[in-house]
């Protein structure tokens, strides 16, 4: 993948910001494995583009006999995740350097009972998802689960979030990264992905993220996280955009404030949605 199509971020602001979101997803799914997956199956999984391991950790600490590798291609998130997992003395669980783009990836055939992905959107174009989930086929044991974990952009009361939403939406299109100009559109389109790749039974589970100003704890939690992701993508917002620092601030500064009105109302929709490689 061209180093293009990845963000201008600062790498430690994205650890920190990962790390958090991490404990509102896991709130918010409650399921750490899809309800349609028996885990007393499931002896062994793969987490593409773990992040700082937030998700390979609980599911290892879930699951003790069962073994967990987590692959990230960033040192950082590597380093983290594996002092992560000495500190809360998770020996099942693994963490390796690897370039999930890059096929093949470094495991055997028929390796992993569940792969699991949560927003690869970041960084998956288009065109590479078959080529992915063709990947993850081969990694897959007979019977084996691919579980993908996407995100829609929030539905709000609120015209600002309308507008900053589809900066990040427009500069992720620019990257060639999501599926529409107006939206991420990742999870209606993965389960033709799903079907073209060979899975069967494909199966969406929606999750809803309820951010409006009443729910405290998770709404700081997301405006924070909004905030953040705005300033990773400031550069690319200003330039592939057109938008002057002044309208940059200005609106960062007005949905700051906007969002803590009472009557602020949001919903952010994360699906996970399942696919199952066939017995031979
Ligand atoms: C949006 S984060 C999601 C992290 C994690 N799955 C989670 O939900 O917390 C995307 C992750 O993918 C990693 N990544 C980006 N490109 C990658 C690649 N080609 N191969 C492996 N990991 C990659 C990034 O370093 C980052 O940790």
């Amino acid at each position: 993948m061209s180093r293009d199509s990845k963000f201008d971020f600062d790498d430690n602001t994205q650890l920190m910001r990962l790390i958090k979101q991490d404990r509102t997803v896991n709130t918010v799914i409650g399921d750490i494995i899809p309800p349609s997956i028996d885990p007393s199956k499931v002896e062994s999984i793969l987490d593409l583009g773990c992040g700082p391991g937030g998700w390979s950790l609980k599911v290892g600490i879930a699951y003790p006999k069962t073994h967990v590798m987590g692959v990230d291609n960033s040192e950082l998130m590597i380093r983290y995740s594996q002092a992560q997992a000495q500190i809360q003395k998770t020996s099942n669980v693994e963490f390796r350097l690897m370039d999930v783009l890059q096929w093949p990836m470094d495991f055997p055939d028929d390796s992993f009972d569940l792969i699991y992905g949560r927003f690869l959107v970041s960084f998956v174009q288009p065109a590479m998802w078959v080529g992915l989930l063709m990947e993850c086929w081969r990694l897959l044991k007979p019977g084996g689960t691919i579980c993908l974990t996407e995100f829609e952009i929030a539905v709000s009361n609120n015209a600002t979030l309308d507008k900053v939403q589809n900066w990040i939406v427009r500069v992720l299109h620019h990257m060639g990264l999501g599926f529409s100009q107006h939206h991420i559109a990742i999870a209606p389109v993965m389960r033709r992905y799903l079907k073209e790749a060979g899975y069967i039974a494909p199966q969406y589970f929606p999750y809803v993220i309820d951010w409006s100003s009443e729910n405290i704890e998770i709404h700081e939690e997301q405006v924070i996280n909004l905030i953040t992701v705005l300033h990773i993508m400031k550069g690319r917002i200003m330039m592939l955009l057109n938008v002057t620092e002044e309208e940059f601030e200005r609106s960062v500064g007005q949905i700051r404030e906007e969002v803590e009105h009472d009557d602020f109302c949001s919903l952010t929709t994360i699906y996970s949605i399942v696919g199952v490689k066939p017995e031979i």
